[in-house]
């Protein structure tokens, strides 16, 4: 299902290495203006960054177990959470992946080498998926490219490739994560293909989601491979771990397009151990460097402040923008900072964002977000329902930023 466009956008991928910004790269650079140029002309052809089996034209919307669930995962706990998206509405914002992670299925494989639930605490796999189709919903699958999972909690696919995929696309998945645990030591751009390739021959399409935590520079084959890729090691619910996988993912912009994501790692909103402020800024970051948006909160149990974060509709519209392109930081001022992202209605979104341990006054100047000095805009606030706050030239500022917060604006050309 590879094809020319996706060998053809790897290429430039590569060609414009040499142009890969520094943080402080202006986006009115010659270098990010040919990238934009060159990603809306293949957008225009039709053509797709990533895999292209069709699918992540934007980034993926979802739950999946793992952050909050670990092992403790159940078809119990997975059915009360399809439901608790269904009664709050959360779908109708965009969340349609249902996904389990690492164990769900028993120690070992049937005696003819399929893979199967755990009977205890999946009794009925085959039950459950229908389940969430009957929601609308889609069902995601977690497997690994090694002869374990993680913690060699089940049974890996490496060897078992063409059999897993073929029970996948029997069981009407839609979603697969895999992993690189328990590997037999060769890389992973060896491995993870060979899953790819037994997806594509089902005849299903199946997300493919790459976890090899971005290792030998996932972001240069990914694109070819997988539908996302992992570029960092496991987030925590905690805000060192957040900011700096979100760091990581950063500078890797220029790899991502429709079809092809990369993955700073699940969303840990609503876990507990961050700030309102500090949720809202790592919702912000993802929605702006165009992550996959998995929920990964016990989302039968999801407070107001949670739902307020994961349902803001304007800063989840950023993410999931046609022109697809992932936002970077354009500025560094000790702990202040300025990130953007074009969107495709020609606005662009500004994000800026608080690093500090006190509440900060950022300005925001326009040619730190692309657009020249003289050009008057209106300034809607992405986190106060959109309001416009005031028609600006040059410059805005955001006042009082909180400490580890973020101010979100789109930023709207106007003929004076
Ligand atoms: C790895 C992955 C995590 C999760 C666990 C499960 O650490 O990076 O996202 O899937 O395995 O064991």
């Amino acid at each position: 299902m590879e094809n020319d466009n996706g060998v053809c956008n790897m290429m430039i991928m590569l060609e414009l290495n040499h142009c890969m910004p520094s943080p402080a790269l202006s986006p009115a650079s010659p270098c990010r203006e040919m990238f934009v140029t060159l990603s809306i002309s293949f957008l225009v052809l039709g053509g797709a960054i990533g895999l292209d089996n069709g699918l992540g034209k934007t980034p993926p919307m979802g739950w999946n177990s793992w952050n909050h669930f670990n092992c403790t995962i159940t078809e119990k706990i997975v059915r009360a959470t399809v439901t608790a998206i269904i009664e709050k509405g959360l779908d109708k914002h965009g969340y349609k992946y249902v996904n389990l992670d690492n164990c769900w299925a028993a120690s070992s494989r049937a005696s003819d080498g399929t893979i199967q639930p755990n009977p205890t605490t999946f009794p009925d796999m085959k039950g459950l998926i229908d389940f969430v189709h009957s929601k609308g919903l889609k069902f995601g699958l977690y497997s690994d490219a090694g002869y374990y999972t993680c913690g060699k909690r089940q049974p890996g696919s490496l060897g078992y490739e063409t059999k897993d995929a073929n029970t996948y696309a029997e069981w009407e998945v839609d979603y697969l994560k895999y992993d690189n645990c328990e590997t037999d030591g060769s890389k992973p751009e060896v491995r993870y293909p060979v899953m790819r390739d037994a997806l594509n021959k089902t005849g299903r399409p199946i997300f493919y989601s790459l976890c090899e935590t971005g290792k030998d520079n996932v972001s240069l084959w990914g694109p070819k491979v997988g539908n996302s890729w992992r570029t960092t090691r496991d987030i925590g619910d905690y805000w060192d771990k957040m900011i700096s996988r979100a760091d990581v993912n950063a500078d890797l912009w220029p790899y991502a397009g429709p079809g092809g994501w990369n993955d700073p790692d699940m969303l840990e909103v609503g876990n507990g151990n961050m700030t309102f402020e500090e949720y809202k800024t790592h919702f912000s970051l993802w929605c702006l460097m165009k992550a996959p948006l998995l929920i990964g909160c016990d989302i039968t149990k999801m407070s107001d402040d949670t739902f307020k974060i994961l349902t803001n509709d304007h800063v989840i519209a950023v993410n999931q923008d046609p022109l697809g392109i992932q936002g970077n930081r354009t500025k560094q001022d000790g702990t202040n900072e300025i990130w953007q992202v074009p969107m495709k209605d020609g606005t662009r979104v500004a994000l800026a964002f608080n690093r500090g341990d006190s509440a900060s006054d950022i300005t925001i100047q326009w040619t730190d977000i692309g657009f020249p000095n003289s050009a008057s805009v209106n300034v809607y606030d992405l986190w106060d329902d959109k309001k416009m706050i005031g028609k600006f030239t040059g410059s805005v500022t955001a006042k009082a930023i909180p400490s580890h917060g973020v101010a979100m604006y789109q930023v709207e050309p106007v003929s004076t």
